[in-house]
């Protein structure tokens, strides 16, 4: 499982990017909000530090407008995924931009419905929103079973990515879902990455290095 960061804060990309685990990156109208910054300044400069996939999402939701931001986004770099929100506009919008080659990741999928649309639109990545499920006391991780089931039985090509993940129970239960990738906040890698009896271990060994000659 690929695993990706989601974020707007660029300091935060170059932070975990240089972890070396970082495949990609997502981000939202919500988060470039909270940066306070322009849309396309923050995507321009995310996309020069992970050479991989970043998701940048249009805020039209008619079709031949979304089709256009999709484009113009395209121009900023290759590495643009143009992410859409599951409707009949975004759907259809999805279609014609895969018809031009443009990946496409299809956004707030909420059921495993949804995700047939979305992989029958051609997009290249749907993205359930486990944590905004669970929220409801639906089952989250549940979705992702099923949707991996889906497009394994017929052989969608379309990559799951958990998104919406709060804690590392969520990262944990979406690899073994067999979703393609996760996408979470720099706070949920920082989790990730600690262990008390790594610390604990460090100590000492730091302490007794100190004793070589
Ligand atoms: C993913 O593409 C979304 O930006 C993100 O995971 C949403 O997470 P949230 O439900 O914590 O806002």
């Amino acid at each position: 499982m690929h695993l990706y960061l989601d974020t707007a804060i660029v300091d935060e990309v170059r932070e975990i990017a240089a972890w070396g685990v970082v495949s990609g990156l997502t981000t939202n109208p919500s988060l470039i909000a909270a940066s306070g910054r322009k849309f396309e300044d923050v995507i321009q400069e995310m996309v020069g530090i992970v050479q991989g996939p970043v998701s940048a999402e249009v805020t039209s939701l008619v079709k031949d407008e979304m089709i256009a931001q999709g484009l113009e986004l395209r121009k900023i770099s290759d590495h643009v995924v143009v992410k859409l929100p599951i409707t009949p506009d975004g759907l259809a919008a999805c279609k014609a931009l895969t018809g031009q080659g443009i990946p496409t990741n299809l956004t707030l999928c909420f059921s495993a419905n949804q995700a047939i649309l979305a992989a029958r639109a051609g997009a290249t990545y749907v993205s359930p929103f486990l944590g905004r499920v669970d929220d409801i006391s639906w089952d989250g991780m549940q979705l992702i079973r099923d949707i991996r089931l889906i497009l394994d039985t017929h052989d969608l090509k379309t990559n799951i990515i958990a998104a919406s993940i709060r804690h590392p129970v969520h990262v944990l239960e979406a690899a073994k879902a067999g979703a393609h990738i996760a996408t979470m906040p720099a706070k949920v890698f920082q989790m990730l990455v600690k262990h008390p009896l790594t610390d604990a271990g460090i100590e000492k060994f730091m302490a007794d290095a100190k004793k070589f000659k």
